[in-house]
């Protein structure tokens, strides 16, 4: 039973490696048969952020399932609680400071549970241990470069009683074969790469994340040949920067040719993915969008700010004129195109003139919907040192101008496709009104009466109304 010895992961390869961490998946899996509270172990996991931070949970899961574990959506009668949390604005992580601190409650109830906290948060030195040192019922924290370990952190820390704390422990290797339980049947995250080199100022991603490296093509092919013949009918790439998939590899390929390869595969089904960088978002890419057969027709094309001038200082690599040459002409290949952006207000040094740069753009382009961020000073950014003297008043009455400008954009776009037939994949039941909540190509929600044996499938509604940003469909 005890292996203490602990094997160095440079010692290991990708196979034995994971044979490794099986390995504590079955210890795990003894012990719990005696420490559980109930019939089975309960985990519940609790994911913070973007679709990447998803995808890493559906891996921890998938572990824990290996281990025995079943999954439910709230702590109370869990055994284990994990949070996989996220770093890239402070409101978030306050979030989690205080949801964690809510659990304290639980653990003296029920001391052998376990409680965890990992993911990009707990890369930040400062962040872990302060989460570390603030909480001593969390028994486990460790960051996003220690994910492929897990079995044998959490094994650490249920066979000693002692507390485990792992970060900074990139290895900048990719591991294959990881379990993954997914989330949803029809719905699905395919990462493509990991990590960021783009050093954007305002940005914590490529310190939390580390350096970009893609995985290979043939791995992520057959992963989504998986998933398209197990059913799935919406597949996401993801990547910090999909538009350079490919840097390091051993093997002549882009991300357009990867796409292209992907969309080869037989089945009916639609490709996404996200997130793009305009600064090398090719031409050849957008060719590969307008001739794809099962490639979406939505652009998420993040550009931040609408002022060269800021642009500049968030250290993006485009300016104003780029951006616009790229969605130019990606609307005029892709017919029915939606574009959807990122926008930060109040970065830095921005001028009232500067954010009207931004509202001018919005207007150019007219995206369909936008994710629009207050600016928050990450500690170990360039951004956090630059002087920044506008008052969050200011900051947070220019958001609202934001907003409104924007409402009446989508209002107008969606209003213009009443009257069209648009094929959509049903998501969900909404609970408010009992419609079945859908979602078109261009990844704009659609309402419509039906079935909920219809969940999972495409079917094609014809528009009938538009209230803001949700079309009214009716199921033809
Ligand atoms: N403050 C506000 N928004 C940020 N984003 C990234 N870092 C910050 C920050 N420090 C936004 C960007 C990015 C999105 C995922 O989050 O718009 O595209
Ligand atoms: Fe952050 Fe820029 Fe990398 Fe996106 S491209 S993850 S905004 S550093």
């Amino acid at each position: 039973m005890d292996r203490s010895v602990t094997l160095e992961k440079s010692d290991l390869n990708n196979t034995n490696f994971l044979e490794n961490q099986d390995y504590y998946l079955n210890l795990i899996s003894e012990l719990m048969n005696i420490r559980k509270r109930g019939e089975v172990p309960l985990a519940y996991i609790h994911t913070y952020g973007c679709q990447q931070n998803v995808a890493d949970s559906e891996k921890i899961k998938g572990m824990l399932s290996k281990a025995g574990f079943e999954f439910v959506d709230g702590p109370d009668d869990a055994d284990f609680i994990l949070f996989n949390t996220c770093a890239v604005r402070e409101h978030a992580e306050d979030r989690v400071f205080g949801n964690v601190g809510a659990l304290k409650k639980i653990k003296k109830k029920h001391p052998q549970i376990m409680i965890a906290v990992c993911g990009c948060m707990m890369e930040q030195k400062h962040i872990a241990e302060r989460m570390y040192n603030s909480f001593p019922f969390v028994s486990l924290v460790f960051g996003t470069h220690s994910l492929q370990n897990f079995p044998e952190l959490y094994y650490r820390a249920l066979f000693s009683g002692k507390r485990v704390y792992e970060r900074d422990n990139d290895d900048k290797k990719i591991y294959e074969g990881i379990p993954i339980k997914r989330d949803g049947t029809f719905k699905g995250w395919l990462p493509i790469m990991y990590g960021c080199d783009n050093f954007c100022t305002y940005c914590i991603v490529p310190y939390v994340r580390g350096r970009e490296r893609s995985r290979k093509s043939a791995d992520v092919i057959s992963e989504a040949k998986e998933l398209i013949n197990s059913g799935y009918k919406d597949i996401t790439l993801l990547g910090q920067n999909v538009n350079s998939y490919g840097k390091g590899l051993d093997e002549d390929i882009t991300f357009a040719k990867l796409l292209g390869e992907i969309d080869k595969i037989p089945g009916d089904y639609w490709l996404r993915f996200m997130t793009s960088h305009p600064k090398d978002c090719s031409k050849e890419l957008i060719d590969t969008i307008a001739s794809g057969e099962h490639i979406s027709t939505h652009l998420h094309l993040p550009f931040q700010s609408g002022s060269d001038r800021i642009l500049k200082k968030m250290n993006r690599h485009y300016d104003r004129k780029k951006y616009l040459e790229i969605i130019n002409y990606a609307k005029e290949k892709i017919p029915n195109l939606s574009l959807t952006s990122d926008i930060i207000v109040g970065f830095p040094g921005e001028t009232y003139e500067d954010f009207k740069e931004t509202l001018s753009l919005i207007r150019e382009v007219e995206f369909t919907s936008l994710f629009t961020f207050i600016y928050s000073p990450r500690v170990g950014t360039p951004a956090a040192k630059m002087d920044d003297p506008i008052p969050a008043e200011e900051k947070s009455k220019w958001f609202q101008e934001l907003l409104a400008v924007q409402e009446e954009i989508a209002a107008k776009r969606c209003a213009s496709m009443v009257g069209k037939k648009e094929k959509i994949l049903v998501e969900s039941v909404n609970k408010k009104n009992n419609k079945l909540q859908c979602r078109n190509s261009g990844n704009i929600i659609v309402e419509c009466d039906g079935d909920e044996n219809l969940i999972g499938t495409f079917q094609t509604a014809e528009i009938t109304e538009a209230r803001n940003w949700i079309l009214k469909g009716k199921l033809i």
